[in-house]
């Protein structure tokens, strides 16, 4: 049995491992089925602008206190605000991560293991020339098929707990260091081919081209949610992360890189959907209907098709499988820590759990939808909120710039970040909160 006192925590063991192992958490179906149309949608090249903005000006800086919260604590996402609020109740964030985790990992299994579905449809030719009626009659059946989800997510959640099972280095790390370049590498492909297309360009043109009118209130205040969601704050998976990180290593820098290869990967997949769906005088669209009929769709007309169909959904397939490792990490480590069982015990555990109730979200689309939106809407901005309080109140200044000049950097730099995490991360997120329940429908 592993104790938690004496043995030295499993870590990352490079610089690049820890960097793809959260860039693998950020990059998601968010940055490939939703971004691009938000993006196309909202102003182009001028809602980019504003999302750079917020990405840099608050998502780099809460995704740094997350970091800097595990590093400093030392454990897992519960156990480090023990250790470093003993006697306070601040661990009680740390249990919404780990729930918040354990919640979405349960739903977003069955969307992956859809992902898995159209792998084996792409390659067994079973979307090919199929009209998007039948298409979507294929996408219906499967989700209205719980025995279909069923299979497939738990395929897909034991290839998660497998990696898990390895540890943090030899599991998360050397996996991550595999399939995030993969990913890459079949994004660029994907982008390529789009722009080949005869007629690409008028969808680089909807693409980019700024529009700063179509910038209200409501679409700022939308780049400011989509750039928290997607860097995957306020669950504490980055404080779980943060925990492995070497402290010779810088957590701003890192946090820079990781929100960097998230931005990167979003603009890609927007080059390889938009240009390709204009091409061919089709409105893309956004969510599972973007992913599982139209672009199917796209595919059967475009020379090639076979192939990049397989390869898109094994890109798919990697962006949730990165995802849901992190996912199940922070209850593994938690799990293995606090309890004081096996690493393996608790992967076993966690898996067989998370399979049962993602069963229940593949079987009743109300309770998919509970999931989703409890998580994300509520959870996920509340634990930010709680995450940004914790700096300046239990850590203040000279704890948070301790840690965080432990490897060097800049002093102007941290003030800068102090200013932030206290004054307008707080501000931020609780704006995202009022948008998510409509209480600022009336500033349109
Ligand atoms: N960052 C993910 C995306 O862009 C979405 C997400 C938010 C997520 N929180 C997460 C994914 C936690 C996995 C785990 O799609």
């Amino acid at each position: 049995m592993k104790s938690v006192e004496n043995t030295p925590r499993d870590g990352f063991s490079s610089r690049f491992g820890v960097i793809a192992a959260a860039a693998g958490s950020a990059v998601g179906l968010g940055n490939i089925w939703r971004f691009p149309y938000v993006m196309g949608e909202n102003g182009g090249a001028a809602f980019l602008l504003v999302y750079i903005v917020f990405v840099f000006a608050i998502g780099i800086p809460v995704l740094t206190s997350e970091l800097l919260i595990g590093r400093k604590g030392q454990s897992n996402a519960v156990h480090s605000f023990r250790n470093l609020a003993p006697g306070k109740p601040w661990h009680i964030v740390g249990f919404l991560g780990v729930f918040c985790s354990y919640m979405i990992l349960s739903y977003y299994s069955v969307v992956a293991g859809w992902t898995m579905h159209y792998v084996y449809l792409a390659v067994a030719n079973g979307l090919k020339s199929l009209s998007v009626a039948d298409l979507n009659s294929t996408y219906v059946a499967m989700t209205e098929s719980p025995s279909i989800s069923i299979f497939w997510l738990a395929i897909f959640l034991i290839a998660t707990g497998l990696v898990v099972w390895g540890g943090v280095e030899k599991g998360i790390e050397k996996y991550s260091k595999i399939l995030m370049p993969l990913l890459f590498l079949l994004i660029v492909l994907m982008c390529v081919r789009s722009l080949t297309l005869p007629g690409s360009i008028k969808g680089l043109t909807f693409l980019f081209e700024p529009d700063f009118s179509k910038l209200s209130p409501k679409v700022i205040i939308e780049a400011l949610g989509q750039a928290c969601f997607s860097l995957s704050i306020g669950m504490g998976i980055m404080i779980t992360y943060g925990s492995y990180i070497s402290k010779n290593q810088s957590l701003g820098r890192t946090s820079l890189s990781v929100a960097s290869a998230d931005l990167l990967i979003a603009i890609l997949a927007s080059v390889a959907i938009f240009p390709a769906a204009f091409a061919f005088g089709i409105n893309p669209g956004q969510g599972p209907g973007l992913v599982f009929v139209t672009l199917p769709n796209i595919f059967n007309q475009m020379f090639g098709g076979y192939v990049f169909a397989i390869l898109f959904f094994i890109l798919l397939f990697i962006a949730a499988l990165t995802s849901s490792i992190s996912l199940l990490e922070v209850v593994v480590a938690y799990a293995s820590e606090e309890w004081k069982i096996k690493r393996s015990t608790a992967t076993m555990g966690a898996v067989i759990g998370a399979i049962v109730l993602g069963s229940l979200s593949a079987y009743s689309a109300v309770i998919f939808d509970l999931f989703d939106k409890t998580s994300a809407n509520i959870l996920l901005p509340l634990g930010a909120l709680l995450v940004v309080l914790f700096i300046p109140i239990v850590l203040k200044k000279r704890g948070a710039k301790e840690e965080l000049l432990a490897s060097g950097g800049k002093a102007q730099l941290f003030g800068l970040y102090y200013f932030i995490i206290k004054y307008l991360a707080p501000i931020a997120i609780v704006l995202i909160f009022l948008q998510q329940f409509g209480l600022l429908d009336w500033i349109g």
